[in-house]
Parts: structure tokens; sequence; C-alpha cells
């Protein structure tokens, strides 16, 4: 059986006081034992929060770092080396916040996810396509490419160490969520997709939701046979909500 995973990307958002607010919350929650839990603040915070979530099961991403896996020159990033050293165990790869405002193409995130890995991190790759894409009947196109570029480049065995995150760009931050059902179709096509390749690592491999998730809907959605978990990003903020949507992802 796979472990449930629930993860709040905090994105751009926070100053040392509301972050330190935000630990106080999250240090008071109770969690269930069953889910594995994150959260991925802005890499400023990491250490503030790593500090502040000692002895609390909840394990500290980035969500982000450089396409070299060790410290070099290469100025203005962070590299994985130093992401581990600091504490994190996981990264996100591909959020469509870099896709689409930053540019981050799919080479140059097949790099960042394989220097995370050689670092020993766990990427969370976020793929997912936007409204037009959908109402062009081409979401399973989009998204198997976005994986196949991993596959390609890293093979499937790359995804023995991974999460991946399904997060249609139309839900994110917007309050649409996708249907427990549209996302379960998804889901289902990206596990076929690995399954072809290798059915081990496809039936191990977790698969999150993510797109205006909150505690209302997490049940109905955690409750989908191949959605593993979920990645939370607007919700992840408020402590309370954040442990609801984790609790809904526990047995
Ligand atoms: P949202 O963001 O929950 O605010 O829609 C999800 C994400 O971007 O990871």
């Amino acid at each position: 059986m796979r472990r449930p995973m629930v993860a709040g990307n905090w994105k751009m958002h926070g100053t040392r006081a509301s972050v330190a607010e935000l630990i106080n919350g999250l240090r008071h929650l109770a969690l269930p034992s069953d889910v594995d839990i994150a959260v991925f603040p802005p890499c400023l915070y990491i250490n503030q929060v790593i500090d502040g979530l000692e002895g609390k099961s909840i394990s500290v991403g980035a969500q982000n770092s450089a396409v070299e896996a060790m410290q070099g020159a290469l100025t203005g990033e962070i590299a994985p080396s130093q992401l581990v050293d600091a504490g994190c165990s996981l990264v996100l790869v591909g959020h469509s916040e870099r896709r689409q405002i930053i540019g981050e193409c799919d080479g140059t995130l097949n790099r960042k996810f394989a220097a995370a890995q050689a670092c020993g991190l766990i990427p969370v790759l976020c793929i997912g396509e936007t409204l037009e894409q959908r109402e062009a009947g081409k979401t399973l196109e989009v998204v198997g490419r976005q994986l196949g570029s991993i596959i390609e480049e890293l093979g499937v065995g790359a995804f023995a160490r991974a999460v991946i995150a399904y997060e249609p760009v139309w839900a994110i931050g917007t309050g649409l969520t996708a249907s427990p059902q549209q996302a379960q179709d998804v889901h289902a096509a990206i596990r076929a997709q690995l399954a072809a390749e290798n059915s081990e690592i496809a039936q191990g491999v977790r698969l999150l939701y993510g797109g205006s998730v909150k505690a209302a809907n997490a049940v109905e959605l955690f409750g989908m046979p191949d959605i593993d978990g979920g990645l939370i990003g607007g919700a992840s903020l408020n402590a309370d909500e954040f442990g609801a949507i984790c609790r809904a992802a526990g047995n």
C-alpha cells in the first residue's frame, strides 16, 4: 500500500513573523501517523521552519533548486546539496508557476530533477494542463509529455525515489477543483504510462493531486484509488485547515 502524503506549498508567501505564527500553529496540530506530511517554505525561511518544527514529524522541502547538484559558481541559485545541508528532504520540480512565469522548460526540469536525486532529495514533479489545453482535449497528451520527458531522459527507475503531483493549471489558486473523477482519470493515465515501463514502480509511486484542495473537498479527492494525497497551496497557509487536510488523507 502506498503511504499517503500531504504537502504544503507556501509559494512566495510569508515574513519572519507570519512564518513564526504558522510554525506555532503546525506545532499544535494533531497529525495522523499514517500520512507523510511536508511543507515547502520560501528558501529564506527554511532554516526557521526546520528549527521551529524540530521534534514534529513534518518534513521540509524547497520549492526550487539548481540544475547543478553541488555548490559552485551559479549566481542566485541554491544547490540541492545545500538544501540537504540545511535539512531538506524534498524539492518541488516544475511547478506550473515556474513553467509559465519563469519559463522553465522540460530540458531544464530534467536537469533539476536529476541534480536533486543525485543529492538524495526526493523530487516532487509537478505536471498539469492549462484550461485551453483541457478544453482542446489535450490533457492526457500534455501531462504525458511532461512525464515522458523525465522518463526518456532519466529512465522510469527515477520514479522509484520521486513523487508526482498532478496539478491542473486552471485549478491552482482559482477555487475551481477538478472533480474527484476528473483527477482520478488523469492519475490513472499517469500510472498507466509508468506501468507500461515498469509496473512495480508504477504501483509504488505516490501521485498527489493539487489545485484548490481544502478540508471540504479533500476526503472525496483522497478517496479515489489513484490519488495518494495532495499538494496544497493557499489552504496550507492556515495551520488548522492544513491539519484537517492531513487528517483527511489518513485512515
Ligand atoms: P492552491 O495551489 O492549493 O492554492 O490551488 C496548489 C499549488 O499550486 O501547489
